[in-house]
Order: C-alpha cells, then structure tokens, then sequence
C-alpha cells in the first residue's frame, strides 16, 4: 500500500474524532512489554482494528490498540503491540502508526522491542540503550513518493537514538541495579530465526543485538523530525551463540521474568524526557 497524505489524514481523523487527548511522548511497547500500560492513567483506548483502513497486529504477544493516558504525570500515547513485516505488511504499513502518532502531536518517541544478543558479554535479563542501528538488510520505510508533509526525501539520520538521554540512562540504571548495555541493533525481517552464519554476519558488521523490528519505526520518526529512544529487552542469545536455539517461549519468558526492571528502565526515560522537552518549551 502506497498511503497519501489524505490517507494518512483521513485515519488520523476518526482518531481525533474519538479523543482530544493530546501525546507529548509515544511509546511501542515490544514483545511481552506491553503489561506497562497497567500504570497508565488510561484516558482512552482505541483498537487498531477499529481504524479504518490501519493494519491489525496478528502477533498473539501484540495486542494492538493505542492507550491514551498519563504515565507518570506525562500526556502518552502507547502502542500496545505494535506491526511486523513478517505478518505480511509492508515497511509503510508497519511504520503508519508512527506516522499516526505523529499526527496525534507527539514530540519524542520511546520504542522498545525483545532483541537476541549477538555480543557473548550480554545476559538474557540485560537492557540494552540502542546508540544506533542497521537498516540495511530491511527494506526502506521511505521508498515510494515522499510525503512532503512528514519530511525530506533524503532525511539525515545521523545522530538518530537520543546519546545525552543514553549516557544519563546508563549511569541511572546502573545506580539502580538494572543490567544495563549501549549497543548497536540491526533489524531483520523474520519470522524465522537467524542461522548461525547470518548471527556470524551481524556481528561482523558491528550490530551488538538483533530483532524484527523497530528500525524501520526509527526511520521515519527520525524523518518526521521527531526525538528518538530506545532499548531491547535482551530475551536469548541469539542462535549458536553459547549453543543457544531461540523461541518464541523463551523471548516471551524472558519478558516476564525482565518486567520489573524494564518498567523501571522505561519509566525513568520518559521522565527524563519529560523534563528535557519542559526545559527546551
Ligand atoms: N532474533 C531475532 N529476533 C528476536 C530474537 C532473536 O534472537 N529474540 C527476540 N527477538
């Protein structure tokens, strides 16, 4: 699907037309993450399913709502479950949301995910900060006609994930006891797992962790201008690393088990970006 702007904006409609609830931050809740929204003061709650025209998330760990509401004191909104490419969608129907979002007047994005560790020095159980990521081998959200109204046709995306609110993060939650890593993601498409020799290639290529998703979601937040954070939950080492074979069991147990120190993680970064988007008005 190649969406226009009238697309775009006629989804973005039957959203306002439901809430006037206004975001300052949006988040993507990843893989069995999605249990934070049981802290947010919900305002509303509106299923992907009941946006005409939107993608649902087919994912049974993926709820797939937006939840409107105040985190911490702080105007979000959640996407509870987000969209993949292996469900069949393509990079612009996974990244619409975003988009969406955008719209709906976000001004900073927090996207989370479960990512195998391709670095041997990383736990199951660690946070991992994304500095940076490798799109390369996942098509473009931004191929087709641009959309002037999101951003250039050929966005910078250097520096992309937030390194100030990086650096203060990993000194706070070290202080806090949470396992903390700053790494590099790089997405593939999935649904499958990687072979050994592809796990090889990604280490070679310098990625410290990987998954099947959230760089594309970067791509085009970073090209609508807005500020960019994130961390993986590290779920498994990924295949062949210390004889590891990773499941869907083992990334969503994982999840679980990691619920507490995430939800720390995640609720020290959006009042850390609260604070900085009050200080920069
Ligand atoms: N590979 C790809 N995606 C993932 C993994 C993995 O090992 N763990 C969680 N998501």
């Amino acid at each position: 699907m190649n969406y226009t702007y009238q697309d775009y904006l006629k989804m973005y409609e039957q959203i306002a037309k439901r809430t006037d609830f206004k975001p300052l931050i949006g988040a993507v809740l990843g893989s069995g993450l999605g249990n934070v929204v049981n802290k947010v003061d919900i305002k509303a709650i509106i299923p992907y399913s009941e946006i005409e025209g939107m993608p649902c998330s087919t994912n049974k760990a993926h709820k797939g709502q937006f939840v409107f509401g105040y985190f911490k004191g702080v105007p979000m909104v959640l996407m509870q479950g987000r969209i993949h490419m292996y469900e069949g969608y393509t990079p612009q129907e996974v990244t619409l949301p975003i988009r969406l979002m955008k719209m709906m007047g976000i001004r900073s994005i927090i996207l989370t995910n479960a990512a195998g560790a391709l670095d041997p020095s990383y736990r199951p159980g660690d946070c991992m900060l994304i500095d940076d990521h490798i799109s390369s081998f996942v098509p473009s959200p931004l191929i087709g006609n641009n959309i002037d109204e999101f951003g250039d046709r050929f966005p910078c995306m250097s520096p992309l994930y937030g390194q100030e609110q990086n650096n203060y993060l990993y000194n706070r939650a070290r202080e806090r006891g949470i396992p903390v890593q700053r790494g590099v993601y790089v997405q593939f498409s999935g649904p499958q797992y990687e072979t050994k020799a592809e796990i090889h290639l990604a280490q070679i290529v310098g990625a410290n962790a990987v998954g099947m998703s959230t760089v594309i979601e970067a791509i085009v937040a970073k090209q609508m201008g807005l500020y960019v954070m994130g961390f993986s939950l590290i779920s498994n080492m990924a295949a062949g690393i210390a004889g590891s074979m990773p499941s869907d069991e083992e990334v969503l147990k994982q999840a679980n088990a990691s619920e507490k120190n995430v939800y720390e993680l995640f609720a020290l970064e959006v009042e850390m970006e609260a604070e900085r988007l009050k200080k920069n008005g």
